[in-house]
């Protein structure tokens, strides 16, 4: 690597204000398809090196002090690909969590997942089961990887739960909030998103944590996710604390309560 190339990278990781640090980064991970056929090889091949970004990603939100990384790594809408594609990704994944779990550990990550779990291959759902049962103590980050994850579905489940503890007279109508809600979502021990990424160049949120993003900060890069490394990491998050976040106030009184 160039010297002056070197000296813009660190530049970028030492420009983060720790203080101004997203709490909760999502990322729909896109692109993997279109970055294979580029160079004339099948999908697979962009998954599996879209597998390298994550790694990349996973060690540098670690590294920077991240406390919540939530990955998109696959939507129930996923299901509908071919049948070769899917039976890959699902193989690909047990590979990744065999080759990572001690990694994941050693860095004091906790995994956690979203999603219908259950819809997947069994040996998935065993080596996911398994990860977490290692990883559940740990306190340096949570990885959350969002799989057969779709938000109308999550919606769907938590309006069933809730009417249902309803009925049983557990919760009466008057007591449902937003916290209420929050905590039949798949996604109930996870603060809010404060940014969310998506890579390829695509400007759509494909059913991802609709409820979840409502104030996040959005972050599209043409970037395809196997091309997605630690620098357009820190890219995205100097981008992310330029931005002022006025949660419906106006800047005037943000600028007050900051002072
Ligand atoms: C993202 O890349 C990975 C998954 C959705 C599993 P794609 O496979 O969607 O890649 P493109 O969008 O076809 O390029
Ligand atoms: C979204 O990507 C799902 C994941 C990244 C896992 P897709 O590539 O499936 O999204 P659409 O269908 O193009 O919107
Ligand atoms: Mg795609």
């Amino acid at each position: 690597m160039a010297k002056n190339h070197v000296i813009v990278l660190t530049n970028l990781k030492s420009k983060i204000q720790e203080s101004k640090l997203p709490q909760h980064i999502a990322i729909i991970m896109d692109g993997n398809g279109r970055w294979a056929k580029k160079q004339n090889k099948l999908r697979v091949f962009g998954h599996e090196n879209g597998a390298k970004s994550v790694k990349e990603v996973v060690e540098a939100s670690a590294e920077i002090g991240i406390k919540h990384l939530t990955l998109y790594a696959f939507s129930t809408e996923n299901w509908n690909r071919p049948k070769l594609e899917v039976q890959t990704l699902m193989k690909l994944l047990v590979s990744s969590l065999k080759k990572e779990m001690s990694h994941l550990h050693k860095n004091n990550i906790k995994l956690n997942t979203i999603g219908d779990i259950q819809s997947l291959p069994k040996k998935v759902y065993q080596e996911l089961m398994d990860v977490i049962e290692l990883t559940k103590n740990n306190t340096h980050m949570t990885l959350t990887v969002a799989l057969s994850y779709g938000s109308r579905d999550e919606l769907i489940n938590s309006l069933k739960e809730i009417a249902i503890k309803v009925k049983n007279n557990i919760i009466s109508p008057e007591k449902i909030d937003e916290s209420v809600i929050n905590q039949h979502l798949y996604t109930h021990n996870l603060p809010d998103v404060d940014l969310l990424i998506r890579t390829s160049g695509e400007q759509r949120i494909s059913n991802f944590l609709l409820w979840q993003i409502a104030y996040a900060e959005l972050y599209f890069t043409d970037v395809l996710w196997p091309d997605f490394k630690k620098q357009d990491l820190y890219v995205a998050i100097n981008d992310y604390q330029q931005r002022e976040r006025r949660f419906g106030k106006t800047s005037e009184q943000i600028k007050t309560t900051q002072k």
